[in-house]
């Protein structure tokens, strides 16, 4: 006999597998709102601007001062040398990529600190992961922008496919926008943008500079990147974030301009569309 006291719960999605993409597009397949559409996130590469120390640091620290008033920031910090040197211990140890992952975020979280130290006077302040997930828009009613680390938190459940994590700090910056769908992504490197190949190494010269390239495009070309490569694996099934700013931060003025919506660096393009 059923229980007239209980109470069913109609869902969509209730009497059919998650599996089958045909019954579940048409309650997926709904383009997700976007939460913080007047949020700009920064990610400052770690190699490339923290471990340079004051000489790169403090001139991109007066820019971000002198911006505020503009937008309202997430800044997102890579990690560096200190990373690459706990891989190498780590590796010479045989750790798995699950225990490699944190150590590395943990240097990305370290290069924030001393961010936001920098930035405090403004009322910038370091926040923790479970603070951007769930107490980012007040936080940024307090302050104009806030800090946080660019990796993403797979830590122990980091995919094994490689000995290297290779959802770092660019792929971390990337899902947190997309998510946030915010306005825009910029990603501060040491070099203009993208290059058919790194500038800075053997043939470097004959690098060429692309002002715009096509997620797509990068996937498909072998060779290196300024940025993590699992970056176009996400940029392809990206919803709100349209195209990603790479800028030189050690040329002043860049970062300003391409928070303006200047074309200054490499401009990739994802596979998100409009709306
Ligand atoms: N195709 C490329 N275009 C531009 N820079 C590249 C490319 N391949 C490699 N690089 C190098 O990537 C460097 C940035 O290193 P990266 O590890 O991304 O630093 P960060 O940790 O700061 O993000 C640049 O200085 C440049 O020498
Ligand atoms: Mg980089």
């Amino acid at each position: 006999m059923p229980d007239n006291n209980i109470k069913h719960v109609a869902s969509p999605l209730a009497s059919q597998t998650l599996l089958d993409g045909q019954l579940t597009r048409p309650v997926a397949s709904v383009k997700p709102i976007r939460l913080l559409p007047w949020l700009q996130v920064v990610k400052i590469g770690g190699r490339s601007i923290m471990d340079r120390g004051p000489e790169a640091i403090l001139p991109i620290v007066d820019e971000i001062r002198k911006i505020l008033p503009e937008h309202r920031l997430l800044i997102l910090t890579g990690a560096g040398i200190r990373a690459r040197h706990l891989y190498g211990v780590g590796l010479d140890l045989g750790l798995p990529v699950g225990s490699l992952a944190p150590l590395a975020a943990s240097e990305a979280g370290q290069n924030g600190h001393i961010l936001a130290s920098l930035l405090a006077p403004e009322g910038v302040s370091y926040i923790e992961h479970p603070t951007i997930a769930s107490q980012l828009a007040i936080h940024l009613c307090a302050a104009r922008a806030v800090v946080g680390s660019a990796f993403p938190p797979y830590h122990h459940h980091e995919f094994p496919g490689a000995r290297i994590p290779p959802h770092r700090a660019d792929t971390g910056a990337f899902l947190l926008a997309d998510a946030l769908g915010a306005a825009g992504l910029t990603i501060v490197e040491d070099v203009d943008g993208v290059y058919t190949a790194d500038p800075k190494g053997a043939g470097g010269d004959k690098a060429q500079f692309l002002p715009e390239a096509r997620a797509a495009d990068l996937a498909k070309a072998e060779g290196t990147l300024p940025f993590d490569r699992a970056l176009l694996e996400v940029m392809a099934t990206a919803r709100h974030i349209e195209r990603v700013q790479v800028v030189n931060g050690l040329v002043p003025g860049r970062l300003t301009a391409a928070l303006r919506g200047e074309h200054v660096g490499t401009i990739v393009h994802t596979g998100a569309h409009p709306a």
